[in-house]
């Protein structure tokens, strides 16, 4: 691999682009300096005076989140006050898809894993519904001999029609390379990946994680590829369900963002859009390289897959302590939160969840929701500042080099989980409770989620993708479904270290803090229970809510192939490299 070296010698040190005032700065890098000496946490729960959340997150507020396009009509909308603009998708929009992909002649996909044959198949279909599969080719880039290759296979993509060959040919190859091979692949393959590309190509990532990577090893991108980023904000065998289902309306798939990091050729914001209506986003909204990672890799260590895992293995076990059967302890926790919960925050929000319940119903919630909000705040901030600084990314790195000798485990086969099987298979849909106390500590959790990535400065449209949406349409019906670990590891290795990282810290936190506090007699807050029903990100969700997929993802409880099932087993990274 003499690639590192080489490209090294390409590469702009960030050192000289600083001097030359080049650097890209985030917005939101100005807004967090505003609020990083306000204080959060368990304050509130003893009742002291601090700035209101509405007066908080109404400063230096939207901007970023807006781009404009000479091909696709790009909307306004309006996110709790805060101008964006979004890209509506839909199947109307394939026949745009030509003048996005001028010049394009392949679209190399590397990488098998969960996003590698959603997106790869998506973007195969919407180019034929175009009618330029004469003119544009996906050809999927991999390591021959592995089960991926043969998966690929079985889904059409071929050594034989020229669509499928080994991973440096297709990098070599490509115009537009999507680079979907797993993120510790990623941080150390990029020299040698950077240095096969094409000039003026187009280095497609689906996760800012490579930049963060960069950013610590002090090195950029070569100038001569364009660098863009469409990132759908679930996993991929959402991002292909839902795409499927909507073969017959006009539509449906999983939000995603996009960013132009880079664009030498002066369309590479066309070519992301195109990219992104072709994975049938319902809708595409603007964010940069690095905001994408920080909310990314913190969204899904905290509500998204961290929190809810340590919140339902928190009440199993104290609902298990107070009494209840297993079968019971289960059903009120993950049930209750997987089915009734789940349902209700992703068609009417947070607040309705709430709405929903009788007065004592209320009352339980709000006590469950002031205790266990504060503890969150504590473990959101810590994770997010963590990401921010590029702890958690090497952290990242260093696992991933450590799996030959320390391989991920599993995280299903505890009694709680195997419960859950005997739950799941004599469920009866309508008889799971929507149980206050589950409600109260999991929505608490999603405001400590969002109310950080508020606070650090982050666009409307990406908090309630990174923190709500993502969560309710994409992943919660997976555990529904099959259970956690179908959830977790169907998510990248980035997400699944973390949530085994970060799960046991929301876990501990609850126990020692909030179930203890409501034991001690710790009543309602009433600061905080006015400030969740008067809260901004009722109205942003709203929005959202209108731009949902036209249809709800329905999880079949048997995997088909090319949903990355080749990805679900660890494998040896150093046998494999
Ligand atoms: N998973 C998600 O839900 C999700 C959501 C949004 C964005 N993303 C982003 O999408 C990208 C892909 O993630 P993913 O979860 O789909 O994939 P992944 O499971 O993390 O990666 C799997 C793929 O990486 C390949 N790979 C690993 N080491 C390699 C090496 N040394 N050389 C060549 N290929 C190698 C594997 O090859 P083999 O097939 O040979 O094993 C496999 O095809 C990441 O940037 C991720 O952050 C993921």
């Amino acid at each position: 691999m003499g690639g590192r070296k080489g490209v090294l010698g390409q590469v702009r040190s960030k050192a000289a682009k600083v001097a030359a005032g080049v650097g890209r700065t985030p917005k939101c890098d100005a807004r967090k300096a505003k609020v990083a000496s306000r204080t959060w946490g368990v304050q509130e729960q003893r009742g002291r005076r601090h700035l209101s959340l509405s007066t908080l997150v109404s400063r230096g507020v939207g901007e970023s989140g807006e781009f404009t396009s000479t091909i696709f009509d790009v909307e306004d909308v309006s996110l709790a006050g805060s101008k964006e603009s979004i890209l509506r998708g839909g199947r109307d929009k394939f026949g745009l898809l030509a003048k996005a992909f001028e010049g394009i002649k392949t679209i190399g996909v590397c990488g098998w894993g969960s996003q590698g044959p959603a997106q790869a198949q998506n973007i195969r279909d919407s180019i034929e519904a175009a009618g330029l599969s004469g003119d544009v080719k996906v050809k999927i880039g991999l390591r021959k001999g592995r089960p991926s290759w043969e998966e690929a296979t079985a889904c059409g993509f071929t050594e034989e029609s020229g669509t499928l060959g080994e991973t440096f040919d297709v990098v070599a190859e490509s115009d537009l390379l999507l680079l979907l091979i797993s993120d510790g692949a990623q941080a150390s393959l990029y020299p040698r990946v950077l240095a096969a590309m094409k000039p003026g190509a187009t280095l497609g990532l689906s996760h800012g994680f490579l930049l963060g990577v960069m950013k610590n090893d002090g090195v950029d991108f070569r100038d001569d590829i364009n660098v863009v980023l469409v990132a759908p904000k679930g996993m991929g065998p959402s991002v292909r369900r839902l795409y499927e289902q909507g073969k017959s309306v006009n539509g449906s798939g999983i939000n995603a963002s996009f960013a132009v990091h880079q664009d030498y050729t002066g369309n590479a914001t066309e070519i992301a859009l195109g990219w992104s209506i072709a994975l049938g986003s319902p809708f595409t909204f603007r964010t940069t390289l690095e905001s994408e990672y920080k909310s990314d890799i913190y969204g899904e260590r905290c509500c998204i897959l961290g929190g809810v895992h340590g919140i339902v293995e928190s009440l199993f076990r104290r609902y298990e302590a107070q009494g209840m059967s297993p079968e019971d302890a289960f059903i009120n926790s993950v049930e209750s939160i997987t089915g009734p919960i789940n349902s209700i925050i992703s068609k009417r929000g947070m607040k309705a969840v709430y709405e929903e319940l009788d007065g004592e119903g209320k009352e339980i919630f709000m006590k469950a929701y002031s205790a266990s909000f504060g503890p969150s705040m504590d473990i959101c901030y810590e994770i997010y500042e963590d990401v921010a600084c590029g702890n958690e990314i090497k952290s990242v790195v260093n696992a991933t080099n450590r799996f030959d000798r320390f391989p991920m485990g599993t995280i299903d086969q505890t009694r709680m989980w195997k419960v859950g099987e005997e739950v799941r298979a004599k469920r009866v849909e309508e008889d799971i409770p929507l149980n206050p106390f589950t409600a109260g500590v999991y929505v608490a959790n999603m405001m400590a989620t969002l109310t950080t990535l508020r606070e650090k400065g982050h666009n409307w449209s990406e908090i309630c993708n990174e923190s709500i949406i993502e969560a309710v349409d994409s992943l919660n019906p997976y555990m529904h479904a099959r259970g956690v670990a179908f959830m977790v590891d169907n998510c990248s290795f980035t997400a699944r270290l973390g949530t085994r990282k970060w799960g046991p810290r929301f876990d501990y936190n609850l126990v020692q803090q909030a179930y203890v506090a409501i034991d001690n007699g710790a009543g309602v807050n009433d600061e905080l229970k006015q400030e969740f029903l008067n809260h901004d990100v009722h109205s942003a969700l709203a929005v959202c809510a209108e731009l949902r997929p036209s249809v709800d993802i329905s999880v079949s409880t048997d995997e088909a192939v090319g949903a990355g099932k080749a990805r679900t087993q660890y494998k040896s990274s150093k046998a494999n490299a």
